[in-house]
């Protein structure tokens, strides 16, 4: 397939039984990187095998890791924290922000020179917000507009105490990885909570760290037990099916093994409010993370007022919260998301053009946006290389009027290779063009 193919669905089936939801995004990077920091063997299963997380495996495989992959489980060969070597050329982050975001503070702690790289959009995303930490504690880093390429000089850092303004577990795992290459205590705060997936993998793989409601203490030069380790399904590939089954009629689906981390949880949350039939049960621990099986049935949907903390919740769920918004009767205003406008695309533009396209009412403003709901008429939209508008759009094919075409959908491979087969699987007629 070509870098911008575009897929049509067309003649929708309801959704029923289980469908299988990939390993968490944001657990496996975590553990493909502590893993390469450990001290012995880590192996990961239902890792996702997708294009970010194996740049991921190709970074610490070029910083000298022994990894390999067999029967879809990861192996590591961790060193120990020290044991990183310098990479023979640039190291390309391709489309994923959480990998350049969480290495650099791993790179910026090196004693050899590096450089990340990434594809035309992650080049265009804001890399200050990491850069600006890094070079207050004295790291060493040339980036000439705050954005990809960033380079890393060898350098010593002084121990951290930040308080991050932006909600981001990118920033904060940043300075949390560089943390552990630093002698003495570092602190870092957030203002709103985001996922803590980093501390919890840290305390799964025993190292020590003290937590305080917002703050993260840890001191360098510990050690991180290698032990293998099981990564829950992806909450955030799951809610496109959540949200597929609440507005298309008759549906009644199972997703097992779902991460529902408090932290990532805030779609199911506001689904229930907006009378979503959705069920969780057998919850239980793995890897230092809550899961549980999700059962979900069709459901008629109310509008919703959303803002505050509860947005970093559900930040990667709210194009998908847009369609299910869209499917119901009266306005829905979703406020203080103006991240939305650094992720893969700026996805406020992009689901406002992709809505109006269908025929949906959309207001938007720097940071908000208002959703008058209707009916998809179907048409074309284009997801600006992101994986998540390419997936938004698609399962509101599953209730549009006439097809839906969306153009540029190869960046579903980033975060859910197995979309399209799913969407196959349930009896949807999806062709490519
Ligand atoms: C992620 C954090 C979030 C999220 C991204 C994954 C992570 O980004 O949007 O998809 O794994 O830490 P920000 O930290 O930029 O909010």
């Amino acid at each position: 397939m070509q870098n911008n193919s575009s897929l049509i669905i067309n003649h929708s089936s309801h959704l029923e039984g289980e469908i299988s939801i990939p390993g968490d995004k944001s657990i496996t990077h975590r553990a493909i990187i502590l893993g390469s920091l450990s001290n012995g063997l880590v192996k990961i299963k239902n890792a996702l095998l997708s294009e970010d997380c194996i740049k991921t495996i190709t970074a610490f495989r070029m910083l000298g890791v022994k990894i390999s992959i067999e029967n879809k489980v990861i192996s590591i060969y961790g060193n120990g924290l020290n044991s990183l070597e310098a990479p023979s050329s640039e190291i390309d982050a391709g489309n994923s922000g959480t990998l350049a975001r969480l290495i650099s503070g791993i790179l910026a702690a090196q004693n050899f020179r590096s450089s990340i790289i990434g594809d035309e959009s992650l080049t265009k995303r804001p890399m200050e917000r990491i850069i600006k930490p890094l070079t207050d504690i004295g790291a060493k880093v040339i980036s000439e507009t705050n954005t990809l390429p960033i380079s890393f000089f060898e350098s010593s850092l002084n121990s951290i105490n930040y308080t991050s303004s932006i909600p981001s577990a990118q920033i904060k795992s940043c300075l949390i990885l560089a943390s552990l290459f630093i002698e003495g205590e570092s602190t870092i705060q957030e203002s709103i909570k985001t996922r803590d997936h980093t501390e919890r993998m840290l305390q799964y793989f025993e190292y020590p760290l003290s937590i305080n409601n917002k703050s993260i203490s840890l001191r360098g030069g510990g050690i991180i037990s290698a032990k293998d380790i099981t990564v829950p399904s992806d909450i955030s590939s799951a809610s496109f099916f959540i949200v597929g089954a609440l507005i298309k009629p008759n549906s009644n689906i199972t997703l097992k093994s779902i991460g529902v981390n408090p932290l990532r949880t805030g779609i199911v949350d506001i689904l229930i409010k907006m009378g979503a039939d959705i069920n969780l049960t057998n919850i239980r621990t793995i890897g230092n993370e809550p899961v549980a099986d999700i059962v979900v049935k069709s459901s008629k949907l109310k509008p919703i007022n959303l803002s505050g903390d509860v947005i970093s919740r559900l930040i990667d769920e709210l194009p998908i919260l847009f369609i299910a918004c869209a499917c119901c009767d009266g306005i829905s205003s979703i406020n203080d998301i103006e991240e939305l406008r650094y992720k893969e695309s700026d996805r406020i533009k992009s689901m406002e053009e992709g809505l109006a396209n269908l025929g949906i009412k959309v207001n938007t403003t720097s940071n908000s946006i208002n959703i008058t709901g209707g009916y998809f008429k179907g048409g074309i939209v284009n997801s600006h290389g992101d994986h998540r508008i390419a997936m938004s759009f698609l399962i509101a094919g599953l209730i549009a009027t006439k097809p839906i075409t969306v153009i540029d959908t190869n960046n579903i491979n980033t975060s859910f290779p197995s979309f399209i087969d799913l969407l196959k699987e349930q009896k949807n007629e999806v062709y490519s063009v």
